[in-house]
């Protein structure tokens, strides 16, 4: 594609990365090999010394892999992106290859359960110091960035309350205090939000999201620049082995293909479905980012060019939340989002109840929140289903 013009999201999500083999096949193969074979001693020993360009074997390069991860970054505007076996994976790379014992780490407190776990739990017992800090509160950044720090995580809009940070204002403080940025995108998509434009580093993502779509594989990403991610976080996948299997990367890749159609849809979808609940008296609060109170809509005016498919409400109490919960329907009871298939879910209770009741409170999840990943059934359906589950 290098003597066509720049080209739209939608073109790249389709096209970049594409390398037919001698078979011509129109469809991305899927090379399902754990090792490649070699013509001679000689080419094996200069492809394992890195003096001939080749495959060697899947943990460490792949074409399949190779070419969902050049699609992926060309999407975020990124030199390189490496895949991981999942979202988790993805994080819990970029931390261990990036920082040593004696580093320290700022990370937004209101993040996914597990990257909140990883960081305040995990990060310690190999000697890296950890502060979490509120996500669009600059001045505490500021204050904790006082402190020497290596580097910066951030998830934006955060799982679930779709906290907001401004990319470009986060990555100013962050760089003048000699600190990476890296951002999970896994709501937003670089179809909606590319963080690298912003200033950011590096965006991690969970493609078990909205990247698969369809609730069928895990999978993860690291993208940002060519001498990060090609250097210190692939050789650090490369020898402890957290790489994706070719099979979820050629489902991952299809996935791309249709992923800014995707999003469109779920947007819309999550627009209707946000209006309806604003209408209702009954709730405690609503929140999406295209509803009028949204707290953070200068920012999402700023970074990001759609509202997404994910929002909340609050029933006001845990006991509302668990009725509404067990009354739906056609919305799944199951812990992921992202899926064609709407997904509801009581944070509290599932993806941050490892989390102590003052973790919760102060990354603003109380007992009555419920979380809605909107799929791409028809809205009025969708709408029905919740209007009887609150009638209960
Ligand atoms: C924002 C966010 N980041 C990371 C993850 C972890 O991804 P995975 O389940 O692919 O490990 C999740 C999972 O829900 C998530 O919502």
């Amino acid at each position: 594609m290098a003597d066509l013009p720049p080209l739209h999201p939608a073109t790249v999500a389709v096209r970049a990365g594409r390398q037919p083999t001698r078979f011509r096949e129109h469809s991305e193969p899927c090379f399902l090999t754990s090792s490649f074979t070699f013509d001679s001693a000689a080419q094996q020993a200069a492809i394992f010394a890195g003096d001939e360009e080749g495959f060697l074997y899947s943990r460490f390069t792949n074409p399949t892999v190779g070419c969902f991860e050049e699609r992926y970054a060309a999407l975020e505007g990124a030199e390189a992106a490496v895949a991981t076996a999942s979202g988790m994976a993805a994080i819990a790379t970029t931390c261990l290859a990036l920082l040593s014992a004696g580093d320290r780490v700022v990370c937004a407190r209101e993040v996914f359960g597990s990257t909140h776990l990883f960081v305040e739990q995990w990060l310690s017992r190999w000697g890296i110091e950890a502060e979490l800090v509120p996500l669009a509160d600059l001045d505490a950044w500021e204050r904790a960035l006082a402190r020497p720090t290596k580097l910066c995580l951030v998830e934006t809009p955060s799982n679930p309350t779709l906290a907001m940070v401004d990319l470009a204002a986060l990555s100013e403080v962050a760089h003048g205090a000699g600190a990476l940025v890296a951002v999970d995108n896994a709501f937003a998509t670089p179809i909606l939000q590319r963080p690298i434009a912003h200033g950011a580093d590096l965006v991690i993502t969970s493609a078990t999201k909205y990247i698969d779509g369809q609730g069928r594989v895990l999978g993860g990403v690291i993208a940002g620049n060519e001498a990060v991610v090609k250097g210190e976080i692939f050789s650090f996948v490369r020898t402890t082995g957290p790489c994706l299997s070719a099979f979820n990367a050629w489902l991952l890749l299809k996935g791309l293909e249709t992923l800014p159609v995707r999003i469109k849809a779920h947007c819309d979808g999550a627009t209707k479905v946000a209006a309806w609940l604003a209408t209702r008296s009954d709730l405690a609060a609503v929140t999406h980012p295209s509803l009028p109170d949204y707290p953070y809509r200068e920012v999402a005016a700023r970074q990001m060019e759609g509202p997404g498919g994910l929002l909340t409400f609050d029933v006001g109490s845990l006991e509302r939340a668990v009725r509404v919960v067990n009354g739906v329907s056609l919305f799944s009871r199951t812990a992921n989002l992202g899926d064609t298939k709407s997904i509801i879910s009581h944070p509290a209770s599932t993806t941050h109840a490892r989390l102590t009741p003052e973790a919760r409170a102060a990354a603003g999840i109380g007992d009555g929140l419920i979380r809605l990943s909107i799929g791409l059934e028809d809205p009025r359906d969708l709408i029905a289903d919740l209007e009887r589950a609150l009638a209960e």
